[in-house]
């Protein structure tokens, strides 16, 4: 085992402790809020904001797991909705709002963001209140999906992961892809699901090891690439 694939397996058990942890205690989910700062070191290699937005300026980007992102000023939802980009973001907590507005600022800045939090945040038509495998948009209309800290984290039951990939199938046009952080070598990832078998085996996989600078919010890991046959 090299030694990315050491880290990157230890910052995944870690997590996966975490989220057992938090279960144990009674917490279902945390809805962090990671900001277009730390979206832009796990999924676009730290290039510049400015660089990031003209690579999704005509593309549609979806967000799985997106948490309450959609309402602080410095997340990547609102950068591309102030750009006019077609960003969306999923996640069933949007459907009720933010209840605790100070819990969720305060979970923010532990995920290191400290945007200004937006009572009415713009660009709610892509707030999306609904769970990844069933995505109110329509079939090969997606280039890129993300998913930053929810799929096989938080999210890992491989029955549901199974029909979450199918509608990843569904909405990706040809070549689309889906970003994945963090993951452990995925040779590490058991898949014992044949309906998640079946799905996973519509798309080429590749990985790279992600160093954000900020261990806390973002520890080293592997991006997983999934590109759509
Ligand atoms: C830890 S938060 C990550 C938030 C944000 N992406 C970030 O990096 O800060 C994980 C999110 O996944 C969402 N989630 C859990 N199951 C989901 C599902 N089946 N479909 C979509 N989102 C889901 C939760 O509601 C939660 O807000």
């Amino acid at each position: 085992m090299g030694w990315k694939d050491g880290i990157a397996r230890t910052t995944y058990l870690t997590l996966r402790a975490e989220v057992v942890a938090a279960r144990w205690i009674g917490m279902s989910m945390l809805s962090t809020s990671r900001s277009f700062g730390l979206y832009r070191r796990i999924f676009f290699e730290g290039r510049t904001a400015q660089e990031v937005l003209n690579t999704v300026r005509n593309e549609v980007v979806v967000d799985i797991g997106c948490g309450f992102t959609p309402y602080f000023s410095d997340s990547m939802f609102q950068t591309c909705e102030a750009e006019g980009i077609a960003f969306y973001g999923v996640d069933p907590v949007l459907a009720e709002g933010m209840r605790s507005p100070w819990y969720s600022r305060t979970v923010a800045h532990l995920a290191g963001s400290f945007g200004r939090y937006l009572q009415h945040p713009p660009g709610q038509e892509r707030m999306l209140g609904v769970y990844a495998d069933a995505i109110p948009l329509e079939t090969a209309c997606v280039d890129r999906i993300l998913a930053s800290m929810s799929l096989f984290i938080w999210v890992d039951d491989e029955e549901v992961l199974a029909g979450i990939f199918t509608e990843f199938a569904r909405l990706l046009r040809v070549g689309g892809q889906v970003h994945i952080y963090p993951h452990p070598p995925w040779k590490h990832l058991s898949c014992k699901n044949p309906r998640l078998q079946q799905a996973l085996d519509t798309f080429d996989i590749a990985q790279t090891f992600v160093i954000t600078g900020n261990p806390v919010a973002a520890p080293p890991a592997y991006r997983t690439i999934f590109t759509k046959r």
